[in-house]
């Protein structure tokens, strides 16, 4: 045995168990390790699971917070709309109710009429393109007296002969009023100034009126009496018919020129050459403001004048009338310019005259705007009705060749072929006024009149008719009565004639209307109507061309009642 090796293999024994210790303590160490480390994973997990559990819970939460919230908008949004359909209805109801109260007639004894829908009221039942005929229909139906609807607007129409002059004659202050035009506002109509036509019953209408009748009827103001100056223009419509060589033409542009330069003498003093380029434009501008009035739109903005609020819409709709007046202020200016009160010269002069005399004439209306707005009065009352007038007149000789011939018999007799006609003639000319009659009779220039409104609470035939209801006169039920008039519908000058062919001048013509708002113009137009038709007739035969069919007799409506384009030849007598 080697000692050496005994205690080195003791040692080496030592060693190894030292080792082994170790080895195991290691061991023992990694396994806590290990153990911590599991034990930490498994913690680990079990926060992770804690936070995916927490936030599946938190989602739960946050989704049933959510559908909560949901529920609740829902309800509410539920409740909301059913607030609102509440809403919904009650305004419906209030609305109708209101358009009910609106349109409801609660007086006994007012007169009948269609039914009135809720907000258009009986629109619907008149033809706005024709009026006269659509209210000829309901006065069959209801009688002389019904009431119609305008969307809220009450109106009354009136017809036949004794129920119109009971309303214009019998009780005249009664029915004086005329309705208020919101749609001429953008004209310059207003408060102080409403010119005459549409003006309201008062003290400026009164006024007006008054001084407008003086200074036509005492147009010897200037060189000339108004007479000479009708007559004088029918002599430049005789030079302008000659100048169409008795080639067929339209008399309808030569006829407008004529009348419409006796409304320029009157109210500026001077006439314009017929080919003169203003003058076009005048009238160009005149007919297209008055076409603008005729239809359906011009009612629906009077009654709804809302609609004339939206921006644009009066220039759009109104845009001759517009330009029209603009036109008339030029005039007026230029004719301003020229102005000595120390010399009248006409209409415009002596309305500038009136002007001047301060706060009492200002009461009065005696202002610019109202200047404008009486000038274009006269334009519009006194031109298109005369002329159409004579143009019905011609219209009627060409159908009628008969008629035309013992005219110019009576022309021939009374004033001969050279001689200017005057209105003394007309006495002596019992035929050629009876046909004149017979045409504005059986032409029915102006079927409805202009709207009249009531001036205070009054009674019709029985009926009750409130203060400031719409008054509709049907001058064509009047003109056409089946009870007054012999043959209503044809062309019959007897109507005006008696056994001795003498004239005679039945109540029921009311081309002018009747009572305080009768046409102003009445005897100025009676004057151009004699004076250019005798004067037409005594130098001219009017016949139909050859080629051209038979013009038609009935009329189109635009507020005048007026013939269909027709083509005529002028021979020389
Ligand atoms: C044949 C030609 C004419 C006829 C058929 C005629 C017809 C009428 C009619 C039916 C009225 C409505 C009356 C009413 O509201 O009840 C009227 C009013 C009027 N006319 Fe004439 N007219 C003619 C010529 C003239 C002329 C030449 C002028 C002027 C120069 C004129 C100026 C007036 C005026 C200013 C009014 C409104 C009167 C007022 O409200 O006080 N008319 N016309």
């Amino acid at each position: 045995m080697d000692l050496s090796q005994v205690p080195h293999s003791k040692s080496s024994n030592c060693r190894e168990r030292g080792e082994k210790k170790r080895e195991r303590r290691g061991e023992r160490r990694e396994e806590r390790r290990g153990e911590e480390r599991r034990g930490e994973e498994r913690r680990g997990e079990e926060r992770r699971a804690e936070t995916v559990l927490g936030q599946r819970r938190k989602t739960k939460e946050q989704t049933v917070y959510e559908m909560a919230l949901l529920l609740r908008l829902g309800s509410q949004l539920s409740s909301c709309w059913s607030n609102f359909s509440i809403l919904g209805v009650f305004l419906i109801v209030f609305t109708l109710l209101f358009d009910f109260m609106k349109r409801r007639r609660r007086w006994s004894r007012y007169p009948p009429g269609p039914v009135s829908l809720p907000f258009i009221g009986t629109m619907l039942c008149i033809d706005f393109n024709k009026p006269h005929h659509s209210f000829n229909q309901l006065h069959k139906k209801f009688g002389n007296i019904f009431n119609l609807q305008n969307c809220w607007t009450n109106m009354v129409v009136v017809n036949g002969y004794k129920a119109v002059k009971e309303a214009l004659v019998h009780r005249s202050e009664d029915f004086a009023d005329r309705p208020y035009f919101p749609m001429y506002e953008h004209l310059g109509y207003g408060e102080k100034s409403e010119g005459i036509v549409v003006a309201r019953y008062g003290h400026a209408w009164k006024e007006l009126r008054k001084f407008t009748l003086s200074t036509l009827r005492n147009f010897g103001m200037g060189k000339k009496s108004l007479e000479e100056r009708v007559t004088e223009e029918a002599g430049f419509l005789c030079a302008a018919v000659n100048a169409e060589g008795g080639h067929p033409f339209d008399l309808r542009f030569l006829v407008n020129n004529a009348v419409c330069n006796v409304i320029c003498t009157t109210i500026y003093g001077e006439r314009f050459d017929y080919g003169d380029e203003t003058f076009k434009k005048l009238l160009h501008l005149f007919e297209n403001s008055l076409s603008e009035e005729a239809g359906f739109l011009p009612q629906l903005l009077n009654v709804v004048p809302i609609l004339l609020r939206i921006p644009g819409v009066p220039q759009k709709v109104f845009r001759g009338q517009k330009a029209f007046m603009d036109f008339i202020d030029v005039l007026i200016e230029k004719h301003m310019k020229t102005w000595n009160p120390a010399e009248i010269r006409d209409f415009t002069d002596a309305f500038l005259k009136e002007m001047e005399k301060g706060k009492e004439a200002e009461k009065s209306g005696f202002n610019y705007n109202n200047l404008r707005l009486v000038t274009a009065d006269l334009f519009s009352a006194g031109s298109e009705t005369t002329s159409t007038t004579l143009r019905w007149a011609l219209l009627y000789m060409l159908l009628h060749p008969e008629i035309q011939s013992k005219v110019q018999a009576e022309i021939d007799k009374v004033i001969g072929r050279e001689q200017s006609p005057t209105m003394k003639d007309q006495v002596n000319m019992p035929y050629t006024s009876a046909v004149i009659h017979e045409t504005q009779r059986w032409g029915d220039i102006a079927p409805i009149g202009l709207p009249h409104m009531t001036y205070r609470d009054t009674e019709l035939q029985g009926f009750f008719i409130p203060k400031g209801t719409t008054i509709i006169t049907n001058l064509s039920s009047v003109l056409k009565d089946e009870a007054v008039w012999e043959k209503p519908n044809e062309f019959y000058p007897e109507h005006f004639l008696d056994a001795n062919g003498q004239f005679v001048k039945p109540e029921a013509f009311l081309p002018f209307s009747a009572g305080r708002r009768v046409c102003l113009g009445e005897q100025l137009a009676r004057m151009e109507l004699f004076i250019f038709f005798t004067t037409l007739l005594q130098k001219f035969t009017f016949v139909l061309p050859k080629d051209q069919p038979r013009p038609r007799e009935d009329g189109c409506f635009a507020l005048t009642n007026s013939p269909y384009p027709f083509l005529v030849q002028a021979i020389p007598r």
